[in-house]
């Protein structure tokens, strides 16, 4: 654990102006002393749930019923901080033999809140042409993403996870044409009011695969990260435009942040592990951030030099 009040790691500002903060800290306490009440719109993470997964320092194979109890915390810490129609957007998955986990982590993080939509993030998908219908256009049956596979005659290949979507009451109205897909058949456009953009609602199933990588240490390193193309669209979805502040109290090596940037959203992360936050530094640089952090001394030193030359 990293005692203590949150640690700056990175103060950046994003290629839209927007201003992102990556803090090596335990999430718990930093949500409760680093962030005032009411004051985020969008929380979007990935918490760890108690698999074992390997993330350097942490223990992520607790007794369930201590897990479930922090998680609970979780819970209260961003019950404090969420604005009055905010958006939790809570990714979880579940390994093959337990099905039922991801809902019983819900559950105990979303203790205060009303479960108002359940998203399903489909990391890979077979379809039949036949099914696609003539307009797809297939040539042939296709699969599609990537998922870990199973060895086992029992389980199948966990091919997606779930986002719950938590708010206060259940009643935030949501920009669903922001991630909108186009009509196939676009005279289905004018018949609906909703179609105005050209678009209708995607659903609660999300189609969005991992890119394809080949050195795995080096392109994605951590154990268990999500594309930034996740929370990109549940932060277009609750309305990039009132947004002040975006929260992932799990930032891992940035992908929350990157699409926070990409949006010209401000944002805060936190993560125990300073090699994940030196990853996410580094994505969110590629992305055309700039680090005020490691900015500050050479600007210091050229304000001293002119001095002394003055
Ligand atoms: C499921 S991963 C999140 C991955 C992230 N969404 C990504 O795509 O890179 C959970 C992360 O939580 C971090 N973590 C575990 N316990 C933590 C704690 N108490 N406070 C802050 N971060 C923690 C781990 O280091 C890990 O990076």
């Amino acid at each position: 654990m990293v005692p203590g009040p949150p640690k700056p790691f990175a103060r950046l500002v994003g290629p839209r102006g927007s201003a992102i903060a990556l803090d090596q800290a335990d999430a718990l306490d930093a949500i409760a002393t680093g962030l005032s009440e009411r004051s985020v719109d969008a929380v979007v993470t990935s918490p760890p749930y108690n698999l074992g997964v390997r993330y350097g320092g942490y223990d992520d194979d607790r007794p369930r019923p201590e897990f479930l109890a922090w998680i609970g915390r979780l819970g209260a810490g961003i019950d404090r901080v969420l604005a009055d129609d905010g958006s939790l957007f809570l990714n979880l998955g579940g390994p093959p033999s337990d099905p039922g986990w991801p809902w019983e982590v819900a559950r105990a993080a979303g203790e205060r809140f009303v479960l108002q939509n359940v998203i399903h993030w489909v990391k890979s998908i077979a379809i039949a042409r036949a099914h696609a219908g003539r307009d797809a256009g297939l040539d042939r049956d296709i699969a599609v993403g990537h998922y870990k596979p199973v060895n086992s005659d029992r389980y199948l290949n966990a091919a997606h996870e779930y986002v719950f979507h938590f708010t206060r009451r259940g009643d935030v109205a949501l920009d669903r044409l922001a991630i909108g897909v186009a009509y196939q058949d676009k005279s289905n456009a004018a018949r609906w009011a909703s179609g105005e953009r050209g678009v209708r609602c995607r659903g609660n199933v999300w189609f969005l695969p991992y890119p394809t990588i080949r050195r795995r240490a080096k392109d994605r390193p951590h154990p268990a990260s999500f594309p930034p193309e996740l929370p990109e669209q549940c932060l277009k979805l609750h309305g990039v435009g009132r947004i002040r502040l975006a929260l992932d109290p799990f930032v891992g090596i940035g992908p929350s942040a990157i699409a926070a940037a990409r949006l010209g959203v401000a944002f805060q992360g936190y993560d125990l592990e300073g090699e994940y936050l030196s990853e996410a530094r580094a994505a969110l640089l590629r992305e055309g951030a700039k680090d005020m952090l490691a900015s500050q001394p050479k600007a210091a030193l050229a304000a001293g030099t002119q001095r002394s030359e003055a």
